[in-house]
């Protein structure tokens, strides 16, 4: 029997599509069919990317930049998509950074920056979608959270904390919009080679005496795998749980982090 993720003529949202995570997801679901708006603050790295997928999957492809951040944006994308498509099927949730460091030296900015973003930015996203997808009941929302969410890390609790706060979102919304036939499920990533994981590097090492890179290859040795993750990686299984593979599936996330966390689901 042939699998068929479902996508083809879908609607779907990828937010902090231009880069990372988001631009693998969003290029596997021009690939296999979906029509796509993708939204990340910086118009040009949109733009360049929606040129690529559009004329090498030959499907339509809506550029939406936007500060998720901040409030307000997110029903505007909504809206524009809807204006484009007419209707929204699935939402990939992205866009996100959070730094780290000694808890005693993060700045509230770095806190804030993580929960208005990766926090309220999915949050007022999931918000701004949901009444299309209560419309045709039918919706498949994945939000990309991180593994620190389930096993924290002293030197990353910005985004610690946020990714737990992101999992019991996804477990608590679940149960109220599975009756409109929308699925909404997690992926807790862990390490992953893009531009957020470079720059992380980069901030944890200063002071230790260590460059980016020793100190990454220190870091990688709590992980069985002992390597970094390529976006792909994580970009097939937010895929496999926006699609009709996983009709069963609800309220849940997946750990893909090469065996680190320390856990027996
Ligand atoms: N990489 C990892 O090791 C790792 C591990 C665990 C979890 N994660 C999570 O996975 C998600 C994706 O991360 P990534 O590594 O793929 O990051 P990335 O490569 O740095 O890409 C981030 C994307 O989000 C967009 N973005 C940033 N700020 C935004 C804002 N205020 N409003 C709208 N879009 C914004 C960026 O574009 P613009 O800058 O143009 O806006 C870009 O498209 C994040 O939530 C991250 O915390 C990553």
């Amino acid at each position: 029997m042939k699998m068929d993720f479902g996508f083809r003529d879908k609607v779907a949202i990828v937010t902090g599509a231009s880069k990372g995570i988001g631009a693998a997801v969003a290029e596997i679901l021009a690939a296999e069919g979906a029509r796509l708006a993708l939204v990340a603050r910086t118009p040009k790295h949109l733009e360049d990317l929606a040129a690529r997928l559009s004329k090498t999957y030959k499907t339509e492809v809506a550029v939406i930049p936007a500060d998720l951040s901040k409030t307000g944006p997110a029903d505007d994308v909504a809206a524009q998509a809807l204006r484009v498509f007419g209707k929204i099927d699935i939402l990939i949730c992205s866009a996100g950074s959070s730094q780290g460091g000694v808890f005693w030296e993060v700045p509230d900015e770095t806190w804030e920056a993580a929960v208005q973003l990766k926090f309220l930015g999915t949050v007022r996203m999931v918000r701004a979608v949901l009444p299309a997808m209560r419309r045709q009941q039918w919706g498949r929302i994945v939000i990309v959270a991180g593994n620190t969410g389930r096993q924290p890390h002293a030197r990353l609790l910005p985004g610690s904390t946020t990714n737990a706060a992101l999992l019991a979102f996804t477990k608590g919304l679940s149960e109220e919009i599975m009756k409109d036939g929308i699925h909404i499920n997690a992926l807790q990533p862990g390490p992953t080679r893009t531009e957020h994981w470079d720059t992380l590097m980069a901030n944890l090492s200063r002071g230790t005496g260590l460059d980016a890179g020793a100190f990454e290859s220190e870091f990688m040795k709590q992980i069985p795998m002992g390597r970094v993750a390529e976006a792909i990686e994580m970009a097939r299984p937010v895929v496999f749980m926006a699609s009709d593979l996983a009709s069963y599936m609800t309220g849940r996330s997946i750990i893909v982090d090469g065996g680190w966390t320390k856990d027996l689901a």
